[in-house]
C-alpha cells in the first residue's frame, strides 16, 4: 500500500533531501508534551476547549512573556503580545489588515520563499533589495523606498533564511530611522531568534527606539514543534489593535486555545527551556558536521558558517547552475533548495541552501558525499 502523506515534506525512501527546512521527527518533543498535557489536564479547566480570547490565551501570554523576558534579558509585557497561528498566519494577517492589492512590500534578496508566496497571494508588488554579509544594504534599500513608497519592509534580521546572516546593530538602527523618515512598517520575522549557537544576537527589532514602526514575529515552530501552529506578534500595543479586533479572531477566537493550554503548562514546568537547550546543542553539532563535510568534499564551495538557525547558504563556482545540479543530484538520491527559489527577481541560481535540522550526522555526511558525486558528474 502507498504510504499516506501526513506531513508537509515527502521524501522518497532512500533519498537524503538537504532542502527540507524542518526539524527531524525524532527531535519533536512528544514525551515532554505528554507531561505538559497531563499537567494541563489536571487543572480540570474546560476553557481550553472554548473559543479563546482574541489576543490569545492570557496564561500563555503571561508564561511566554516571562520566558522571553529571561531569554532576552529585557522586559516583555504580555499586553504587547498577540498570539498567532505561527509566523505564516501572522504574515497573512498583516497583509490582510495592513495592505491592499498592488501595495509594495520590499523584501531581502534572497528571502524566505514561502513568505514570498504569502505576499503573492495578497497581490502585493514584491521588490527585492540586496544583502551582504551584514544583512540589508541600507543605501540600496533607501533608493527602493524612494522609488516604490512601500507599505511594508519584510526582513529576517537574525539567522536569516536562507543565508544565516544577522543584520548588524548599526544597520538595524539605520533601518528603523528609514522607517520613521519614510513611514513604512518593518515586519521582522525573528523565527530563529532563540536558536543561537555561537553568538548572542541583538534583541528583537521591537526593542528599537521607534517601536511603533516594528512588528516582531516569533513562533513555537522552531523551538518546540511546528504542529502546534502557535506563534506571536510582539509590538507596540497601538500597532496590535487592528489584530485584537480583526474579524478572524472575533469569529474564531484567539489561535489554538487547546494547544495554548498545553504550551502554557510546558513553559510553567520548565519543559520549553529543556527542549530548547536540547535543540540548540543538537543543531550546533549538526551545523559543525555539515560544515566539516562540505569542507572535506567540496573545498571550493563558498559559504559562511551561520551562528544560529537551520541553514548553510553556499555558492557554486561561476557558470554552475543550481537547478541543473538539482536534476543531477536527484539521480544520486540527494536534494537541496536551489537559490532561485529564494529570489523575487529570478536570480541567485549559483546558490544552494542546505538544512542541518532534518538529518542526523550520518545522513548529513552521506548527503554531502552524494552531492559531491553529482557535482563531479
Ligand atoms: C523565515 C521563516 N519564517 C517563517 C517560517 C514559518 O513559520 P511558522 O511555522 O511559525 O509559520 C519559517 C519556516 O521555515 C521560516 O524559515
Amino acid at each position: 500500500m502507498k504510504k499516506m502523506q501526513i506531513t508537509q515534506a515527502s521524501v522518497p525512501e532512500g533519498v537524503i533531501d538537504l532542502g527540507v527546512g524542518q526539524p527531524q521527527v525524532d527531535l519533536l518533543p512528544l514525551a515532554k508534551m505528554n507531561l505538559a498535557w497531563e499537567h494541563q489536564l489536571k487543572q480540570g479547566n474546560p476553557e481550553i476547549l472554548q473559543y479563546g480570547m482574541q489576543q490569545g490565551d492570557a496564561r500563555l501570554r503571561k508564561e511566554l512573556s516571562g520566558f522571553l523576558g529571561q531569554a532576552y534579558n529585557a522586559e516583555v509585557d504580555p499586553e504587547a503580545l498577540q498570539m498567532t497561528g505561527g509566523v505564516s498566519q501572522a504574515l497573512d494577517l498583516i497583509c490582510t489588515l495592513l495592505t491592499r492589492p498592488g501595495d509594495t512590500i520590499i523584501v531581502e534578496e534572497p528571502s524566505y520563499f514561502l513568505a514570498l508566496r504569502i505576499f503573492r497571494d495578497h497581490h502585493l508588488n514584491i521588490v527585492g533589495t540586496p544583502m551582504d554579509e551584514n544583512g540589508l544594504i541600507i543605501p540600496a534599500l533607501e533608493e527602493r523606498v524612494k522609488q516604490y513608497n512601500p507599505k511594508l519592509v519584510y526582513t529576517i534580521p537574525v539567522y536569516h533564511n536562507p543565508t544565516g546572516i544577522t543584520l548588524s546593530a548599526e544597520r538595524r538602527e539605520a533601518l528603523v530611522r528609514l522607517s520613521v523618515k519614510y513611514g513604512f512598517l518593518i515586519v521582522a520575522d525573528e523565527v530563529y531568534q532563540l536558536l543561537a549557537y555561537t553568538d548572542t544576537p541583538p534583541l528583537p527589532m521591537v526593542f528599537s527606539d521607534a517601536a511603533e514602526q516594528v512588528i516582531s514575529l516569533g513562533s513555537f515552530s522552531k523551538i518546540m514543534a511546528p504542529g502546534l501552529r502557535l506563534g506571536w506578534m510582539h509590538a507596540h500595543k497601538k500597532l496590535l489593535e487592528p489584530f485584537f479586533m480583526c474579524g478572524l479572531f472575533d469569529s474564531g477566537g484567539g489561535p489554538n486555545p487547546f494547544n495554548a493550554g498545553i504550551v502554557s503548562s510546558a513553559i510553567e514546568l520548565g519543559l520549553l527551556k529543556e527542549i530548547l537547550l536540547h535543540l540548540k546543542t543538537t543543531y550546533r553539532k549538526r551545523r559543525d558536521v555539515l560544515s566539516r563535510v562540505l569542507h572535506e568534499h567540496l573545498p571550493w564551495l563558498k559559504f559562511t558558517l551561520p551562528h544560529g538557525g537551520f541553514f548553510i547558504w553556499a555558492e557554486l563556482e561561476d557558470g554552475m547552475d543550481a537547478e541543473k545540479l538539482l536534476e543531477m543530484a536527484a539521480r544520486h538520491d540527494v536534494g537541496f533548495q536551489p537559490g532561485i527559489r529564494f529570489s523575487s527577481m529570478n536570480g541567485l541560481n549559483t546558490f544552494l541552501r542546505l538544512c542541518f535540522a532534518f538529518y542526523g550526522d550520518d545522513d548529513l555526511e552521506e548527503g554531502v558525499a552524494r552531492l559531491s558525486c553529482a557535482i563531479e558528474k
